[in-house]
């Protein structure tokens, strides 16, 4: 089977769907891929808000010092040119994203409302109550479902990325695997646009979904796709236990008045403010949750003190689910809290156009690296996603490359033998068992503090997962996806840990124990590529590490 199609976009959250839109208002035919609707997709976790600087609600704010906070946010790693991409769009975005009937809060004048994030010089953060994400799922939903009933969108749900149809550095679509029919579709596109998230699943319970596994990174990856930043893992402080995943308490706790502490004889120790002063509980992610591990105690967040009245309006979710989760009425009581993966800076290699070293292919949102450099800031990750998107769509837009497509249906005959021949055999390791296996590795030797002998077993240990996974038979029990994905995977993982390895200095969320300072010599981006089973590194702009 194939198929034809104008843009291929892969992934349906903010960012693809954002992508999808923006393609279809420009009068291109789209299909968005993905294995579940939108409305389970990552993207409904995004809790605090969304950062921009709108022009008539500024308070003093400007697009520069937005610009500045990103950069030193993210360690000086990101450029300059690119940040500025980003900042520029923040109010165009915002009325975007209202027009199509998102819901943000307002202050009692009817203004929309801003709150404190971390790491940020004004307030900026807009935000829907601590449901941001949600709100603007709801309405880019609706906004595709238009332009698919006017024919221009094409939803193949229950589908899965498969790999790239890639000849001589064009991409000219992507091999689809449909969950329904059990097989792979060729999807000939004159634009791929890889929209599939972070790499949650490799690290087993995050904040986010395992959905997000990295398998589209990691498999491109063999196919000669660059990666970049790999080592930049950001580690939300606040966190809360529970039996299925890591929860978040939205970094709006601490931008409404939040407060960080632990106990020591007795007594409380709000060690944050007490090293940082009165912005101790908002400084970026990266440095608050490398202090919280350094503690080696206990923490809590405390918000009981800003009242029952102003919990129920500014913060509901995170009230609801401490209580739904745990038990704990926050209006009474403090929360437990601990550091956790929650975003990835690293991704794919993109430039100012969203487009990878691969000709028409181009990734956006979280698994594009690009804005954050080493540390992103909260609040700007929403910004991106939608920023991506419509960087990226207003390129293909204006490319007129009349692509000749080659034929692949080869290609789709021997995968289709390999997903056959596998699936036939029963299997000694559950392809879950290696999945666990990998993410106490990624959590043990990736953790808020590595050092050369932490990553160097977590390579020795990938390395035997992916000897064995070359072995693997097929586990029948499980979706056909979650067996072919593994290698993928494996080998997304293995990149994360050399980049992280090659990377001899701390900055951002990337701290090395044996290596704790920052080291002008490595101010530029690590990019990683494969090449025949080598894991090779260099330092964008500059050469090999
Ligand atoms: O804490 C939060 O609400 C997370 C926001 C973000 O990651 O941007």
């Amino acid at each position: 089977m194939e198929d034809r199609t104008n843009v291929l976009v892969i992934g349906s959250g903010i960012s693809g769907m954002s992508c999808a839109v923006r393609c279809a208002s420009f009068g291109l035919d789209v299909t968005l891929v993905s294995p579940f609707i939108s409305e389970r997709s990552q993207s409904v976790m995004a809790a605090g808000g969304i950062n921009a600087v709108v022009e008539g609600n500024d308070e003093g704010d400007t697009v520069a010092s937005h610009i500045e906070d990103t950069l030193k946010g993210g360690g000086y790693l990101a450029k300059e040119e690119e940040v500025r991409a980003l900042c520029e769009r923040g109010g165009e975005i915002i009325e975007y994203l209202k027009s199509i009937g998102t819901v943000f809060s307002v202050n009692e004048d009817g203004r929309p409302a801003k709150r404190a994030f971390g790491g940020q010089s004004h307030k900026r953060t807009y935000y829907c109550g601590t449901s941001t994400g949600k709100q603007i799922v709801s309405a880019l939903v609706m906004e595709v479902r238009r332009y698919e009933a006017a024919g221009r969108i094409k939803r193949r749900l229950m589908s899965c990325f498969h790999s790239g149809l890639i000849v001589d550095g064009v991409c000219h679509g992507a091999l689809l695997f449909d969950e329904t029919t059990r097989g792979l579709t060729a999807v000939y596109a004159d634009a791929v646009v890889m929209a599939t998230g972070g790499q949650n699943a490799l690290f087993g319970k995050t904040t986010g979904s395992t959905q997000c596994d990295g398998y589209a990174e990691g498999q491109l990856f063999r196919q000669g796709v660059v990666l970049k930043n790999l080592e930049f893992i950001q580690y939300h402080p606040t966190t809360l236990e529970t039996a299925q995943k890591r929860m978040l308490i939205s970094e709006a706790a601490r931008g409404e008045g939040g407060r960080l502490f632990y106990v020591e004889n007795g007594h409380r120790v709000y060690f944050m403010e007490e090293k940082y002063g009165e912005k101790g509980n908002l400084m970026t992610r990266d440095l608050i949750s490398r202090e919280m591990y350094l503690t080696k105690k206990d923490v809590w967040l405390d918000v009981s003190f800003l009242g029952e009245e102003l919990i129920r309006k500014r913060i509901p979710e995170v009230m609801e689910l401490c209580l739904k989760y745990r038990g704990i009425d926050i209006t009474k009581e403090p929360i437990p809290v601990a550091p956790s993966v929650h975003f990835f800076m690293g991704g794919f290699a993109v430039g100012l156009h969203h487009e990878t070293n691969i000709r028409n292919l181009f990734a956006v949102g979280e698994c594009a690296s690009i804005y954050h450099g080493a540390n992103r800031l909260g609040g700007n990750s929403l910004l991106a996603a939608v920023c991506s998107a419509f960087t990226a769509a207003e390129e293909i837009a204006g490319r007129r490359d009349n692509a000749v497509h080659p034929d692949f249906s080869k290609y789709r005959d021997e995968q289709s033998d390999i997903l056959e021949k596998k699936g036939k055999t029963e299997s000694r390791f559950p392809v879950n068992y290696i999945r666990d296996l990998l993410a106490e590795t990624m959590q043990n030797d990736l953790g808020i503090v590595r050092d050369e002998k932490s990553l160097g077993n977590g390579i020795k240990d990938v390395d035997y997962y992916l000897e064995t996974a070359d072995l693997i038979k097929y586990d029948n029990s499980v979706m056909p996806y979650f067996n072919y994905s593994l290698v993928g995977i494996l080998t997304l993982a293995r990149a994360v840990l050399t980049s992280a390895l090659s990377r001899r200095e701390s900055r951002g969320a990337h701290f090395r124990s044996d290596h704790p300072e920052t080291d002008r010599d490595f101010a530029h981006a690590t990019l990683i590529s494969y090449d025949n089973g080598a894991y090779r590194t260099r330092l964008e702009d500059k050469g090999e590490v």
